[in-house]
This record gives C-alpha cells, sequence and structure tokens, in this order.
C-alpha cells in the first residue's frame, strides 16, 4: 500500500532555549528531523509531508537537504496536534493510501516499528504507537475495551484512575489518509489545553464504527527530545548504538566509549578504530584500514589498508586509494591521494592531486589560497617532496621529481627533475668562535 509521511515540526521547542527550531538540534551530525525522516523512508513514501512553523525556512532547508521531494506544510498557528497534521491536507490531495503521522523532535522510531504499524493496518482502521512507560508522567493513556483501543485521553484530561494506565501515547499514528482527514474535521478544541487534539481522532473512530488497535515499542524508541540534556542523553544513546552496530559489522574498537560516530558513517570489516577518534558527517572506511587515535574525519573516503592518525584530520574531500599512510598532525582536504602515497607528518594538502607512491616529506604545505580564490596542485607518481616544500598553487611537480627540502615551489617541475627553490648555502670560517667571544666579552663587562 501507498505511503505518505506527515511529520509534525512546528512547535517552538521553548525549553532548548535556543535561536535554532527544536528538530535542528543535531543527533549524530544530523538534524533529529533528519533522523525521522530516515525511520520513515524504510516505508518507501510516495510523499513526506513536514509541518513547519517555527524556523519554517530553516526547517524546509534541512528537508529538502536530505531528501529534495518533501514537502512542507506551514502551521503558522501551533493549535495543536491535530491541526498540524490536517495542514498537510493540501500537500496530500490526489494521494490514495495511508498516512503516517511521525514527530520530528522523537528520532529513533525504528523502521520495523513503522513497518509493524503497517501491517496491523491491514486490520484496523488506525494504529497507535504505544509503550509502557517506566514513569507515564504527562504522556496521554491509552485507554483499552476488550481488543479495541477505545480512546487516547491526555494527562491533563485524565481523571486519576485513567492517570494510572502506563500504556501510553507515543504520537505516531497510522490510518487511511482521507480518512485520517475526515475524522480530524471532527475533532474539537475543548479541553483543559484549548488545542486540537491528534488523540482525539481514536475516540471518533471508536463512535463511527471504525476499528483501533496499538502497536507496542520499546520506550526507548519513543524518546522524545525537549531539552539540552535530552539532546544529550538522545546522542549518548545514538552513539551507544552506533558502537554496537559498528562490533557486529566487524569493526575493532579499542575504547569503543571514546568514538563518535555520525548518523551516516560507513566503516567495513577488520578495520581497526583507536581510542579518541571523531566521525563528522560523510565519512565512509573500507575493509582493514586502521584510525590511530586522536584522528577527526569528516566528508572523507578512507580505501582498503589505509592508516589515517594518530592526530590526523581529513576534510571533505579528502579521497584516500589504497594502502595510503597519513600520519600525525597532517591536514588533507578535498585531495585525491593515490595508492601508497605517503603523508606522514605535520604536513598540509588542500586541493590537491597526489601521485601513487609519492613521498611527501615533513613539514609540506600546499599553499592553495591566495587570499581570494583557491589553486590546485598536482603531484605525480614516484615523486618525492623533500621536508618543508612550499608548494605555491596553481603548480604541478612531475612524476619521478623532487623537491629539495626548504625550497618554495612556484612554478611547474617536470618529470624527473630536482627542483631547488632556497638560498645557497654560505659557510664563514671561524665566523661562530669569533662571534661568541665577542658577546661574552660584551656581558662581562656589564653592558
Ligand atoms: C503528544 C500527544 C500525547 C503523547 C505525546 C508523546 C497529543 C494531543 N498529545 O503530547 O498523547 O503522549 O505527544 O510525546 O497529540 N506540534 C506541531 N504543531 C502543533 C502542536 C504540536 O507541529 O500545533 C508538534 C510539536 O512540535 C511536537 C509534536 O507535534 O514535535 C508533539 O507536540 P507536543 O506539544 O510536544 O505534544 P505533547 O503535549 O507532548
Ligand atoms: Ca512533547
Amino acid at each position: 500500500m501507498a505511503t505518505a509521511l506527515i511529520i509534525l515540526a512546528a512547535g517552538m521547542g521553548t525549553r532548548m532555549n535556543s535561536d535554532t527550531p527544536k528538530v535542528l538540534h543535531l543527533i549524530g551530525g544530523a538534524p533529529m528531523l533528519v533522523h525521522a525522516m530516515k525511520s520513515g523512508a524504510a516505508l518507501e513514501p510516495a510523499r513526506t509531508v513536514v509541518v513547519a512553523g517555527h524556523g519554517a525556512q530553516a526547517v524546509e532547508k534541512a528537508a529538502a537537504a536530505y531528501d529534495p521531494a518533501t514537502m512542507i506544510a506551514l502551521q503558522t498557528e501551533q493549535l495543536g496536534t491535530a491541526h498540524a497534521v490536517a495542514q498537510a491536507r493540501q500537500a496530500l490531495e490526489g494521494f490514495e493510501g495511508d498516512a503516517i503521522v511521525l514527530y520530528g523532535d522523537t528520532p529513533f522510531i525504528r523502521p520495523e516499528t513503522l513497518a509493524a504499524m503497517s501491517a496491523a493496518r491491514l486490520t484496523h482502521d488506525v494504529v497507535v504507537l504505544g509503550f509502557e512507560a517506566a514513569d507515564p508522567g504527562r504522556y496521554g493513556r491509552l485507554i483499552m475495551k476488550a481488543d479495541q483501543l477505545d480512546r487516547i485521553v491526555e494527562f491533563k484530561d485524565a481523571t486519576s484512575e485513567e492517570r494510572s494506565v502506563t500504556l501510553c501515547n507515543s504520537g505516531v499514528i497510522a490510518a487511511d489518509a482521507a480518512t485520517l482527514f475526515k475524522l480530524i474535521d471532527a475533532v474539537g478544541n475543548e479541553n483543559a489545553a484549548g488545542e486540537y487534539y491528534l488523540t482525539d481522532i481514536v475516540g471518533i473512530a471508536r463512535k463511527q464504527g471504525l476499528t483501533a488497535t496499538v502497536v507496542r515499542c520499546d520506550e526507548a524508541e519513543t524518546l522524545g527530545i525537549n531539552s539540552r540534556t535530552e539532546l544529550a542523553g538522545a546522542e549518548a544513546l545514538f552513539q551507544a548504538c552506533a558502537r554496537a552496530t559498528a562490533q557486529s559489522d566487524g569493526v575493532t574498537l579499542t575504547a569503543p566509549e571514546t568514538v563518535f560516530f555520525a548518523h551516516d558513517t560507513v566503516i567495513g570489516r577488520d578495520t581497526i578504530i583507536e581510542p579518541n577518534v571523531v566521525f563528522g558527517p560523510g565519512v565512509s572506511v573500507e575493509s582493514g584500514a586502521t584510525i590511530r587515535a586522536f584522528s577527526h574525519l569528516e566528508g572523507c573516503h578512507i580505501s582498503r589498508g589505509c592508516v589515517v592518525g594518530p592526530y590526523a584530520r581529513l576534510r571533505p574531500g579528502a579521497e584516500l586509494a589504497e594502502n595510503v599512510k597519513v600520519g600525525n598532525f597532517v591536514e588533507i582536504k578535498n585531495a585525491q591521494i593515490d595508492e601508497g602515497a605517503k603523508v606522514n607528518h605535520l604536513s598540509y594538502v588542500g586541493d590537491a592531486d597526489i601521485g601513487a607512491r609519492a613521498n611527501i616529506g615533513a613539514g609540506t604545505i600546499t599553499c592553495n589560497y591566495d587570499g581570494v580564490f583557491k589553486h590546485k596542485t598536482t603531484i605525480g607518481t614516484d615523486a618525492f617532496i623533500g621536508s618543508n616544500t612550499m608548494l605555491v598553487a596553481p603548480v604541478s611537480v612531475g612524476d619521478a621529481a623532487m623537491t629539495g627540502s626548504g625550497s618554495v615551489i612556484t612554478r611547474d617541475v617536470p618529470d624527473g627533475d630536482l627542483a631547488v627553490a632556497r638560498a645557497r648555502q654560505d659557510n664563514r670560517a671561524g665566523f661562530a668562535v669569533r662571534l661568541f667571544e665577542k658577546l661574552r666579552a660584551k656581558k662581562a663587562k656589564g653592558a
């Protein structure tokens, strides 16, 4: 059956105390909204509608960056969750199939759970995702009658008997889209909060003779984020899952609790990750690589057999072919490093192509920026760049060419040549001894 996602993300998130809309705060380097979209993506939705309000432009941009086909529905006033869903009606015009309502601030719903809800829809008109709460607090309570979900009562409106129910509403609801909008039309706002409650559709559906049921999930999946403290808790949970997944995928983490992953990190089998490594977004590492301690990687690709770090920094566009070595205090940005090349110590390589087996000496810098434009450096295969070479881009060093240590290379170096670009050395016989004698004599006089 075709599915449409409606993701509610209009709320202000007052308790975040932030200029950034709540759903754009990051977990594993991605906005929490994107996590919700990723869960929903498992249902291969025909349409995705994000209901935005506070910070709608920024929310729209983030949603489109993940999936350009995302539609945005504006909810200018936050009158309640039913009112929010109603704003998606126009975007779903002509759509036939199921609608699933998710919250943009609830990032951990598992795709399997949504699939179970879709399956339950085959036998029930309305399906609600519920959970047994350890501390039910202010959650809406799911009131069962025989084997049917009879209604949902919000905490504020619940009797003390209803408040003693521990089966709670996660907020995720599935129903046929046309049915959903019809039910929402019947929702009023005469309740303790004066809001249009989406949860009211269950009682309304049951009174119309429709069926409703609950799919249960683990409480951890329904974790919602309202404060910075909860955000940090969600990050910790995300990292714990990512570490466990990496380990079961055959990755060695020497000290797992010190390694931080992004939402899209991909790491191959038998790769070893030493302590205190941080993966920003967009990193893939093939099998059998070693990422040594204290390295920071983002937007890069590392091939089989590479050794990176300790203390390496790989920035967006760093592309390492097989068996490349990148050592300590080396920064690489937007550069292709071909097979077996080595950049072992204290270097900056940016906007460059480095040929296979080239050796880049300690302290080499590609001077890629003239203050206005960025320029490219090309280094040939088997080239040898002497220590402390400044490569003033645009410039190229040919295959099997060399540069002398300390050179400032401003012109292209042909294949096989040695370029030396530094002052010639001048030794002055005995000069050091005479100079010292003079200086010490001056000091003795108390000058
Ligand atoms: C809601 C449920 C409650 C459930 C709880 C789970 C209702 C009436 N209550 O309560 O049963 O236990 O979630 O966390 O649905 N939003 C909008 N526009 C609005 C109102 C809300 O986009 O006008 C968005 C919020 O940004 C948020 C989500 O909907 O992402 C939930 O809204 P919130 O006000 O947090 O609902 P709760 O009171 O927590
Ligand atoms: Ca909430």
